[in-house]
């Protein structure tokens, strides 16, 4: 939520600030902003607007040759959505951008008489309030941060620039990400996000908590909270700024979509050896597993999604009791874990915060907590006690569909380690069940293959007002993914019911017309599904069917089929999906709405 950039270094600052932003522009896309010393003199200048990157560009003068600058995307939470809302917000001689809230703006306001001075009705003008005044007073920048956040309640990621130091630009984090680099061709760089940079560096370190950073064109200095130099942790990715571009698709959704079969294949390829899991590339062995009796998988949207599939795939083939919990529940209740119990931690960005503090807390009551995370180095994967990364590449797209299907895929690895561990499966079982899961990236790929037919039928989706998905077992759980992604992009109500509930309720929504997703892919209950559905066709419903079904051809089931090609039960997930999210995509774009960036979403919630 809101992406931040600053650059200080041997290039001029705004073509990066600005190509940066656009890459962040996932992160919200309200308004935008920059801050830079102009002429490279002591005079910091501002332009911002409400709207997108390519409206701040428009504002932005051609002539600037600064070569230190910072930039704000943003994503309003204090404040609606205006020009004098958008960042950076100067105070004295102080210029903020932020990512975050400060949720003690209002009595800080009150302490210090902020009131009359201020401009906008964001947080962030009274943190850089605060920030000038300690600076006021302290006549040194770093310092100044230091007491000013000492003073805040909240969660920010902030970088500012000070009027009396041109080229010098100062941040410090809590809670919100940050990620920093330099380079001695090109100098220092400091981002929400890896991507924004890519160009420049795939080397780069996650700013910790509570720590100063000043960035020169000659370096990065890294310093606690009492002064102490600390030595910045580098990582590298091993993905290049080509993974961060669209590459002629028209939308990063639809190459994400397309990227699943080489995002799955490479996060399961590295932890399979003679056909069984093994996860000695992220330094876990067996010792994790062997006294597990339950598990608990905490994530939000998307990730609690898989999360679900994984559980119950765990649960049902493994027999191990696995619960999965919204984290944004889960962190205000008193859970029941225990030293047996473990907890994985699902999240495409590792910086979901309620994910975080649910993170926080299952730690204070086991010691086997596991991130299943994609992005590198982020807060969740620091501080799980074990991480396994994902490798699906940065997701950009805000609608996420190949962290989910990887996601997915490891949870069925960690599954049938643990079922080994358990002796719940039979070591020739595992290997047929990894093997299989091998073919996923195939199975993918043959469903990509009904791209131009999905699109088409669309056509009939794009004026709806409810669409139902319907599904019993992992029908039902893919159901809920797929519906959160025809909502989130399309704007359309879309709901998921497990097919047998229908009748307790909700079969009275349909009537005549009504998009029925109907998914019957699970032997034991097909039968059973497939009743249910003739019950909303009888009430008039326009019923999608996705089976595995050679010919159907009953006017009495469905108005349109989809054959689901014969795989395990537990894999018909990984084919369903990609019909639910190119659905979602056409029909989306169909409507005219972008689905890269759809409104009112932003793809990290670092806020609560
Ligand atoms: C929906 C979507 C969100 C995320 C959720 C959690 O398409 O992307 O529901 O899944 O915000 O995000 P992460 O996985 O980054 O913790």
């Amino acid at each position: 939520m809101c992406g931040i950039i600053g650059f200080t270094g041997f290039h001029k600052a705004q073509p990066i600030l600005l190509e940066g932003l656009k890459r962040l522009e996932y992160r919200g896309y309200d308004s935008a902003g920059i801050a830079y010393f102009r002429d490279n003199t002591t005079h910091i200048s501002i332009r911002k607007t409400a709207g997108k990157v390519s409206d701040l560009a428009a504002v932005c003068d051609d002539e600037n040759d600064s070569i230190c600058g910072i930039g704000h995307t943003r994503w309003a939470t204090h404040g609606g959505v205006s020009t004098a809302n958008a960042h950076p917000h100067k105070f004295g001689h102080v210029a903020l951008i932020h990512n975050g809230i400060i949720e003690n703006y209002q009595e800080l306001t009150d302490t210090y008489g902020f009131g009359p001075k201020l401009k906008s009705q964001t947080d962030t003008e009274v943190a850089a309030a605060v920030i000038s005044t300690k600076y006021d007073e302290l006549g040194d920048p770093g310092e100044a941060l230091k007491a000013a956040v000492r003073e805040m309640k909240g969660s920010f990621a902030f970088c500012a620039l000070f009027k009396e130091y041109p080229g010098k630009i100062f941040a410090i984090r809590n809670v919100s990400p940050m990620v920093a680099t330099w380079t001695k061709e090109d100098g220092a760089f400091i981002a929400s996000d890896l991507t924004a940079f890519i160009d420049y560096s795939k080397r780069y370190f996650a700013v910790p908590e509570y720590h100063l950073l000043t960035l020169s064109p000659e370096g990065i200095r890294l310093e606690d909270m009492d002064g102490n130099e600390v030595k910045p942790e580098y990582l590298t990715v091993d993905w290049d700024v080509s993974a961060a571009q669209k590459e002629g698709y028209p939308h990063f959704m639809l190459k994400e979509i397309h990227e699943q079969p080489d995002a799955i294949a490479k996060t399961i390829a590295p932890r399979i050896r003679d056909s069984l899991p093994d996860f000695s590339v992220d330094g876990i062995d067996d010792s994790l597993f062997e006294d597990v009796r339950d598990i608990t998988v905490i994530a939000c949207g998307t990730a609690l999604y898989a999360g679900m599939v994984g559980a119950q795939m765990i649960r049902e083939n493994f027999g191990i009791p696995v619960s999965c919990e919204i984290a944004s529940e889960f962190r205000y209740e008193r859970p029941v874990l225990n030293a047996h119990t473990l907890v994985i931690v699902c999240s495409q960005s590792g910086e979901t915060i309620d994910t975080l503090a649910a993170l926080r807390l299952a730690k204070t009551r086991t010691k086997k907590t596991l991130a299943l995370v994609n992005v590198k180095g982020s807060s969740i994967a620091r501080e799980s006690d074990y991480v396994m990364y994902t490798h699906a590449g940065p997701e950009i797209a805000v609608a996420s569909t190949k962290a989910y299907t990887s996601q997915v895929a490891a949870f069925y690895l960690i599954g049938v380690k643990l079922g080994l561990i358990g002796k719940k499966i039979l070591i020739p079982e595992a290997k047929e069940f990894v093997e299989t899961l091998r073919t996923v990236p195939d199975m993918v790929h043959t469903m990509l293959g009904y791209e131009d037919r999905v699109a088409a039928l669309t056509k009939r989706l794009i004026h709806a007002w409810d669409v139902f998905y319907i599904g019993r077992g992992l029908d039902y759980k893919v159901a809920m993914e797929g519906a959160l992604k025809l909502k989130e992009i399309s704007y359309i109500h879309a709901e998921a019911y497990a097919a047998g509930e229908l009748k307790h309720g909700t079969i009275s929504l349909v009537e005549d017309g009504v998009p029925v997703i109907a998914i019957s892919t699970q032997k034991n209950v097909h039968g059973k599904v497939i009743s249910n559905i003739r019950e909303t066709k009888a009430r008039g419903a326009y019923v999608i069917l996705l089976s595995r079904d050679e010919n159907v051809t009953d006017p009495a089931l469905c108005d349109v089929h989809f054959h689901i090609p014969d795989v395990p039960d537990e894999f018909t997930v990984f084919e369903v999906i990609v019909i639910c999210q190119m659905l979602a995509y056409y029909t989306s774009t169909g409507r005219g709405v972008n689905p890269d960036q759809p409104r009112n979403l932003a793809k990290s919630v670092t806020v609560e």
